[in-house]
């Protein structure tokens, strides 16, 4: 071709490129960035959590926003996968520009989220991360969850209120969440008087656990402490039933999905597991925000909706009070939230952090999570 055909070629080319990049608005609203499993192994998870995030978007945004402007947010998929969430949260925090961050649910993504809001100042609260070390990793991360300290005590104390006296259990090796649950579950079951008939592991993502069930019912347990998440509990509660071993089941939050119910069908009936919210309270404020879910989804919320709406509402408090979008003076402002109304419980962050709030009992009783009991921190 000659420079006279291709030099309309290039004007053309570059005419285009100019109406395409001035037709493409400018964006307003306040960046927040999500990172959150919709897709993946647990996508329950990060569905729930941000249908809550959006319902407080709305909520927020259909009263003024904050500050005189609405909230932008800026959610980003980590498909439940190890390495993923350090990728899209760099991307978040430079390319977006966000002012703060929300997430995650798995604590093993939260702490690889952790040290690069930390480095990079912008604060981060993590909705649903129980795991000790989460918040440990700086002053820049918070959660509006309790912690697996607190919610492996509880745990043991309700086993111990069964009236059982020995206990096995059964730890994914390859979560953090699982391995600090197992770890204060027996210290307490323990210093209750207890005794531990059987410990045993797996990694997530195994699909045959005779063996270990094999070990676990020769110690001939009275409850099995089970701190998975709900895409092997189901399954490793099946195989212990076709095994004979007819003892209840007690897990964490971790289990809270539909599908521990549609999985676990008959197996899971009677078990036990601790979680951050009961959609069946009587709390006034609750059951609207239940009614409020229902009339959207046609179903009941589990506890990562209601912690996701708890943590977006959060953040837009501390804003307003900061007076502030600058990350510094939002962090400083979340770090002294006090009395904050969540729908999980009041919100005070201590100065690790975290929140101290009441855990909830529920029982699986004809495909329902029933609820048992709440105990306060
Ligand atoms: N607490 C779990 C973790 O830290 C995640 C979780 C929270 C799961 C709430 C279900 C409900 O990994």
């Amino acid at each position: 071709m000659s420079s006279r055909t291709v030099a309309p070629f290039f004007l053309l080319i570059a005419l285009l490129f100019c109406m395409l990049s001035c037709s493409k608005k400018k964006e307003t609203g306040i960046p927040i960035g999500q990172f959150v499993s919709l897709t993946g192994a647990q996508a329950t998870f990060g569905q729930s959590t941000d249908r809550g995030v959006q319902m407080a978007l709305e909520e927020i945004n259909s009263l003024g926003g904050v500050l005189g402007q609405p909230l932008r947010l800026i959610t980003k998929d980590n498909q439940s996968k190890p390495g993923e969430t350090s990728t899209v949260v760099r991307e978040l925090i430079s390319r977006d520009k966000v002012v703060a961050l929300i997430g995650e649910v798995a604590s093993g993504r939260s702490l690889e989220a952790a040290p690069i809001a930390q480095r990079s100042g912008i604060p981060m609260i993590s909705p649903a991360s129980t795991n000790e070390k989460v918040t440990e990793t700086g002053d820049h991360i918070f959660r509006v969850c309790f912690i697996d300290p607190f919610q492996g005590t509880v745990c043991a104390k309700f086993a111990r209120k069964l009236g059982a006296t020995k206990a096995s259990i059964l730890t994914d090796v390859s979560k953090d969440y699982s391995l600090g649950l197992a770890k204060s579950f027996k210290a307490e079951f323990l210093r209750e008087g207890g005794v531990i008939t059987g410990e045993q592991s797996y990694s997530g993502g195994d699909k045959d656990f005779s063996a270990q069930l094999t070990a676990i019912k020769a110690g001939n347990p009275d409850v099995i402490f089970l701190p998975a998440y709900y895409t092997e509990a189901p399954l490793i509660i099946r195989q212990a039933r076709q095994q004979g071993i007819t003892v209840p089941f007690i897990g964490g939050d971790g289990w809270d999905s539909p599908e521990l119910v549609s999985v676990g069908g008959a197996a899971v009936e009677g078990c036990y597991f601790s979680n951050h919210f009961s959609s069946q309270s009587k709390v006034p404020e609750i059951v609207a925000f239940v009614e409020g879910y229902r009339k959207k989804y046609n179903q009941d919320p589990d506890a990562m909706v209601a912690l996701g709406y708890d943590a977006l509402r959060l953040l837009a408090d501390a804003m307003k009070r900061a007076g502030s979008t600058d990350p510094a003076k939002v962090n400083e402002a979340i770090a002294s939230t006090k009395d904050f109304p969540g729908i999980t419980g009041k919100i005070t962050l201590d100065e690790h952090r975290n929140p101290n709030k009441p855990a909830v009992m529920l029982q699986v009783k004809n495909g329902k999570f029933v609820y048992v009991e709440s105990v306060a921190p």
